[in-house]
C-alpha cells in the first residue's frame, strides 16, 4: 500500500511539533520533526566552529545526519553520535535558523526527507514540507497563530524549565525575528502552499487544535 503523507508548515511556536506528533500518534504513522534536522546541523557547525558557508559547506562534506526511533522518539544523530539532547537550545534554534538558509545545507537534507515519507506513512513537521519536500503530500496543513501568543507558550515552557532567564518581551523578540528570517530567505521560504489548509490555534488549546488537525486529515483521506 502507499504510504500516506501528511505535510505540516507554519512558524515556530505554534505547535507543530506537539501536534504533529500527536497526530502522528493518532493515525498510527510517523512523526517525522524535520526541524531537528536542522538543529543537529546547526549544533555540529558550532561545534566545529564552521560559521560561514564555505566553512558549513566543507563541513557538510564530512557529516552524516541521521535519525532513527527509539520507543517511538525520534532521536537525530551527527556521524553517529546520539546529539538530540543538545539541540533544543536558544543558541542552537537561531543557528539552525541561519544555516537552513543555506541553499547546500536544505539540497543535503531533501533526499534524507523524502526518503521517510517514500517507506513510511508519515506527518513531517517543517517549514517547506508541503510546498518543497512533499509537494504531493495527502494532506497539507499549514499550523498557525499569532506571534503573541507563540511568544507566550515559548515563554511559558521556558519559565517552567528555569525560571527568570528570559522576559516575555525577549521571547517575542526571538520569535518575530525567527519568523522573518524564515519568511524571507530566498530558497524554500516558510509560506502556505496554495493547497495547504490554515489551522488557527491562537485560540484554541492542544485537544482543540488537534481536533482541527485531526478533522482536515479525515476529511481528505475519507477516513
Ligand atoms: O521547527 P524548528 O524550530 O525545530 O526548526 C528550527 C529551524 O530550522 C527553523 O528556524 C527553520 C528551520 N527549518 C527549515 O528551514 N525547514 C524545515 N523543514 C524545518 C526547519
Amino acid at each position: 500500500m502507499k504510504p500516506i503523507n501528511i505535510a505540516v508548515d507554519g512558524p515556530s511556536g505554534a505547535g507543530k511539533s506537539t501536534l504533529a506528533r500527536r497526530l502522528a500518534a493518532r493515525l498510527h504513522y510517523i512523526y517525522v520533526d524535520t526541524g531537528a534536522l536542522y538543529r543537529t546541523i546547526a549544533y555540529d557547525m558550532m561545534q566545529n566552529h564552521a560559521e560561514n558557508e564555505q566553512e558549513i559547506c566543507d563541513r557538510l562534506r564530512t557529516l552524516k545526519v541521521t535519525l532513527d526511533y527509539q520507543d517511538g522518539v525520534q532521536h537525530v544523530y551527527a556521524n553517529g553520535t546520539d546529539v538530540s539532547a543538545f539541540i533544543r537550545t536558544q543558541e542552537v534554534s537561531m543557528g539552525a535558523s541561519r544555516i537552513s538558509a543555506i541553499p547546500a545545507v536544505r539540497a543535503f537534507l531533501l533526499q534524507t526527507q523524502i526518503e521517510m515519507a517514500k517507506a513510511h506513512s508519515v506527518v513531517m513537521d517543517g517549514r517547506d514540507i508541503g510546498t518543497v519536500v512533499l509537494p504531493d503530500a495527502d494532506v497539507k496543513i499549514f499550523l498557525t497563530a499569532s506571534a503573541e501568543k507563540r511568544a507566550e507558550r515559548r515563554w511559558a515552557e521556558l519559565e517552567a524549565k528555569n525560571p527568570g532567564k528570559q522576559t516575555y518581551e525577549e521571547v517575542l523578540a526571538d520569535v518575530i525575528r525567527r519568523d522573518e528570517q524564515d519568511m524571507t530567505r530566498e530558497i524554500a521560504p516558510l509560506k502556505q502552499a496554495e493547497d495547504a489548509v490554515l489551522v488557527d490555534t491562537t485560540n484554541a488549546d492542544l485537544e482543540q487544535s488537534e481536533q482541527m488537525m485531526f478533522d482536515v486529515c479525515r476529511e481528505k483521506l475519507g477516513l
